[in-house]
């Protein structure tokens, strides 16, 4: 994949860019990463990238011309035309999904923004695309190029050591992870669920997908109201569902009986 970056602070992204998963896959090529700042672009003697909004108003806005230059040079430079993308709080919610869809571009261009924003023009002349990583403002596009860069580069083909494991993960089929547990066996006091010591593959595959079904019911109900469960996996939640239940209704008697006692035992 060629990626260009367009970034006033091009060294925050290369030194995040050189370590772990991302930083191994632009050593072993599998990443072409380009970074361009529209700093290079200016022609004034200031070298000057913002300006104060028509208007007025708060704050100052990056300038038009820098950015397109910018984004003009990567497209130069990229070996099939790239798709361009803006990084914004106003732009689409970046899901695993989507995620996985740009990952299979050859190509792609993430322009960071700094300041209040970008000129409205450079997004009609040059942006193909907005994506926002959340409901949240961060004081640039950095870090959001960065979340996005991260999780594409780590779907791409050699990236991850067991290509089963991006592909098993969290999200990708609309689920969150089932735990997961190494050794020790017992961590102060806390043992790991039986059924993993058991070696049953197939007991052990039932008991993940349950979890996972689990954990999304309790912590994302959302994710699971976007997409129907098949009549296994129904199966299976309600399943854990009446054991969760069984359990946690016990567990509220036996402290009931006990308050009684302790009262009983008062008078
Ligand atoms: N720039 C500032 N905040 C952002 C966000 N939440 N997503 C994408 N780009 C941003």
């Amino acid at each position: 994949m060629w990626l260009g970056i367009v970034s006033l602070f091009p060294e925050l992204v290369a030194q995040a860019a050189d370590s772990g998963v991302v930083g191994r896959a632009v050593r072993n090529g599998i990443v072409d990463l380009r970074l361009f700042n529209p700093r290079s672009y200016t022609t004034d003697k200031h070298q000057s990238v913002d300006d104060s909004p028509y208007g007025g108003g708060p704050g100052m806005l990056m300038m038009v011309e820098p950015l397109l230059q910018a984004v003009e040079a990567a497209r130069e430079c990229a070996p099939v035309a790239p798709r361009v993308i803006y990084l914004t709080p106003q732009g689409a919610p970046v899901d695993q999904q989507r995620v996985s869809e740009l990952s299979r571009e050859q190509s792609l261009v993430l322009v960071a923004g700094r300041y209040e924003g970008v000129d409205q023009r450079f997004v009609e002349l040059a942006v193909d695309e907005e994506l926002s990583i959340g409901d949240y403002v961060l004081s640039g596009g950095e870090l959001p190029a960065l979340v996005l860069m991260d999780a594409m580069v780590r779907l791409l083909p050699g990236v991850l050591g067991n290509a089963a494991s991006a592909e098993e993960e969290s999200h990708l089929d609309g689920l969150l992870d089932y735990p997961q547990y190494t050794r020790p066996e017992n961590v102060r006091g806390l043992p790991v669920p039986e059924l993993l010591l058991s070696g049953d593959h197939r007991a052990v595959a039932r008991w993940r997908r349950q979890q996972a079904l689990l954990h999304t019911w309790r912590k994302r109900p959302d994710m699971l109201a976007e997409r129907p469960l098949d009549d296994r996996d129904r199966l299976l939640l309600n399943e854990v569902l009446t054991e969760v239940l069984k359990q946690e209704l016990g567990e509220a008697f036996a402290a009931v009986e006990e308050t009684e006692g302790a009262k009983k035992q008062d008078h």
